[in-house]
């Protein structure tokens, strides 16, 4: 071939184009020997073109297509052909044409694949992947596969729209750096030994927190930075030790124009790449409404069903499992006066739910701490039936009346003497039940919303002491500052979350401007003035020269490509993540280094993993 560089790519012919003398590189993904006709299924990431080898190919060119294997680098010199009526293939973009070849070049051969980059598919529909180790070793070939283009094309133009959005609106793109000093707070840090200052670490950063709010005090009113963050803690579905974040902040702001600014962006984005139309504005749930009407602070507002207070269950009959819960005893953090008894009526479920079925339910109620799930089904007569009816026989105008329900429903209850426990553990089941009932289409619905009014301390039970719920740089709400020190738990924090079907996609607040403040803050979760001063002193010390009012947020990127593209985990999203173990299968770290590299660094290893 005289020149075989592209011309088009594989997924851009049409009708249009036929009669065109082409080239076309990319990778075999299937061929199929007909006898005088051979078709390739020639792919880049762009699409599939179907090229065809005819008789009246050369012998030469028709050798090599017959010696063609899966995954071999070619180009393709041909003409284009739009294909007959019944030939044309409606589910692929350039399915109205195909290319006869009339030369062909392997670049290079491919070995036998340890997995097919095809899709494949059992019988009843459900897709068939490689465990994830092996999909890591050789992640370059994952990534060949088509949803895998797709999350990462996705992030792509993600991050170009954010980058427009943001710089349309004022926003500066500034680094900061990735070479930071541990704190002790948060997450583990990862440590980076340093070579001149032996015995002495860098830390890579958990987030950009404290360099962001430093460039406001420096007078960059608006920041925002695509940033690597760095957390050492147990991997999960939606953790990865190093993730990326939309970090950004604001000067002269207030939690209304940080809010406007992130529902502006993510409108931008979900109508540039995906011509989604989200609402101008989400939902608003404070912190307490949300665990007490979903049992969490990132409720799944995809399907209604909400909880609600069964107090008066106790009063109604002698039944001794609620009767914890009409005390609430959750005196820990005096933020809610309300009971430990919820309940959850499921519409038309009675025939649906078998007692096994209901078992199941309680199982995962009882993985969240609860002691039991009550439960009784009322009859097509409105009469109760199973589970705690005996303890309520007759009662059924009552309940059914203050719960809202009705014939054929299935009413389940938590009752524990702590109210976010009870919360909690009837949440985790309204969440299995929204799957287990189809309540939502899992591949098609986006529901935002903001958490706010957090509580600003969370009461730490193993250490005996007041820890900040967001960060300590976080502003408590004005009316609160008086009742700092005297009664901690009922502080409410300048703080909120977006929520997005369930996961938490950002965390942001006010942020405290003020040294002294700042200073109380460290002192009420337990640091010393010492402590404070070596891990943060040069924060408070920036403070002292005009800090001015500032605030930001930051969502997290992989999260949002992962709801985006409804993948369930953010391995899917990430080019080269790590495995649950926090290592790379493919280029085997975190590994052992040389013992100079180690004498350098002034380290000696005391244990070593196999
Ligand atoms: P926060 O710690 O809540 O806030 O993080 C913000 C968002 O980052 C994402 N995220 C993660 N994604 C993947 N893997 C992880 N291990 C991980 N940890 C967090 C989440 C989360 O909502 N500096 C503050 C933000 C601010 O106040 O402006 C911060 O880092 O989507």
């Amino acid at each position: 071939m005289e020149n075989s560089k592209r011309k088009f790519t594989c997924g851009e012919l049409r009708k249009s184009d036929a009669g065109k003398k082409v080239v076309l590189n990319g990778w075999v993904s299937r061929t199929r020997d007909l006898g005088g006709l051979l078709f390739i299924r020639l792919r880049d990431r762009y699409g599939i073109t179907q090229v065809m080898v005819g008789e009246k190919a050369d012998e030469k060119v028709r050798q090599i297509a017959a010696g063609l294997k899966s995954e071999y680098c070619i180009a393709v010199e041909g003409v284009v052909n739009a294909r007959a009526e019944k030939d044309i293939n409606k589910d692929m973009p350039t399915g109205e044409i195909e290319v006869e070849a009339t030369d062909i070049e392997i670049f290079t051969t491919s070995q036998e694949l340890p997995f097919s980059i095809e899709e494949v598919r059992q019988k009843d529909g459900t897709l068939v992947l490689p465990n994830e180790d092996l999909r890591l070793k050789y992640r370059y070939l994952d990534l060949r596969r088509d949803p895998m283009q797709q999350n990462i094309i996705l992030r792509s133009q993600v991050m170009f729209a954010t980058r427009e959005y943001l710089t349309s609106k004022g926003f500066l793109e500034i680094e900061t750096p990735t070479f930071v000093k541990s704190t002790p707070e948060g997450a583990r840090d990862y440590l980076v030994p340093s070579r001149v200052h032996p015995g002495k670490f860098y830390s890579l950063p958990q987030s950009p927190q404290l360099y962001k709010q430093l460039l406001m005090v420096s007078g960059f009113d608006k920041y925002f930075q695509i940033a690597r963050c760095y957390r050492d803690e147990d991997a999960r579905g939606d953790r990865q030790p190093e993730f990326t974040q939309i970090d950004m902040e604001m000067s002269f702001t207030n939690r209304e124009e940080v809010l406007e600014t992130t529902e502006g962006m993510m409108q931008y984005i979900f109508k540039k790449t995906l011509n989604y139309n989200l609402p101008a504005h989400f939902d608003r749930i404070t912190w307490e409404d949300a665990f007490d009407l979903y049992g969490s602070d990132k409720p799944d507002l995809r399907f209604d069903m909400k909880m609600q207070d069964a107090a008066f269950m106790a009063e109604l009959a002698d039944f001794n499992a609620f009767k914890a819960g009409a005390a609430n005893a959750d005196k820990s953090i005096e933020r809610h006066k309300r009971s430990g008894i919820k309940a959850l009526v499921v519409k038309n479920a009675a025939d649906k739910y078998s007692r096994k079925h209901i078992e199941s339910l309680e199982a995962v109620a009882k993985t969240y701490k609860a002691k039991g799930l009550a439960w009784m089904k009322i009859d097509a007569e409105g009469i109760f039936e199973g589970g705690i009816s005996k303890f309520y026989a007759g009662k059924e105008a009552e309940i059914c009346s203050k719960l809202g329900a009705e014939k054929n429903d299935l009413i389940l209850f938590v009752s524990d003497e702590k109210w976010q426990v009870a919360c909690v553990a009837l949440g985790a089941v309204r969440k299995q039940l929204g799957k287990d009932l189809n309540l939502y289409n899992p591949a098609d619905e986006f529901h935002f919303a903001w958490i706010i009014d957090f509580p600003y301390f969370a009461w730490n039970e193993e250490e005996n002491h007041w820890e900040t719920e967001h960060h300590m740089f976080t502003l408590p709400q004005k009316k609160y500052w008086d009742m700092l020190e005297s009664n901690p738990g009922a502080v409410k924090g300048d703080l909120y979350d977006l929520v997005l079907n369930g996961y938490e996609l950002a965390s942001g607040s006010m942020r405290i401007n003020d040294p002294a403040l700042q200073e109380r803050i460290f002192e009420i979760v337990g640091y010393s003035r010492e402590r404070a001063e070596k891990a943060f002193g040069f924060l408070v010390q920036a403070f002292k020269f005009g800090a001015p009012p500032h605030g930001g947020i930051a969502p997290g990127l992989d999260r949002l490509i992962m709801l985006m593209r409804h993948e369930e985990s953010i391995h899917e999203v990430i080019a080269f993540p790590k495995n649950n173990l926090a290592a790379c299968p493919m280029d085997e770290c975190p590994s052992v280094v040389d013992e100079k590299q180690l004498q350098d660094l002034h380290i000696t290893v005391t244990e070593r993993e196999e």
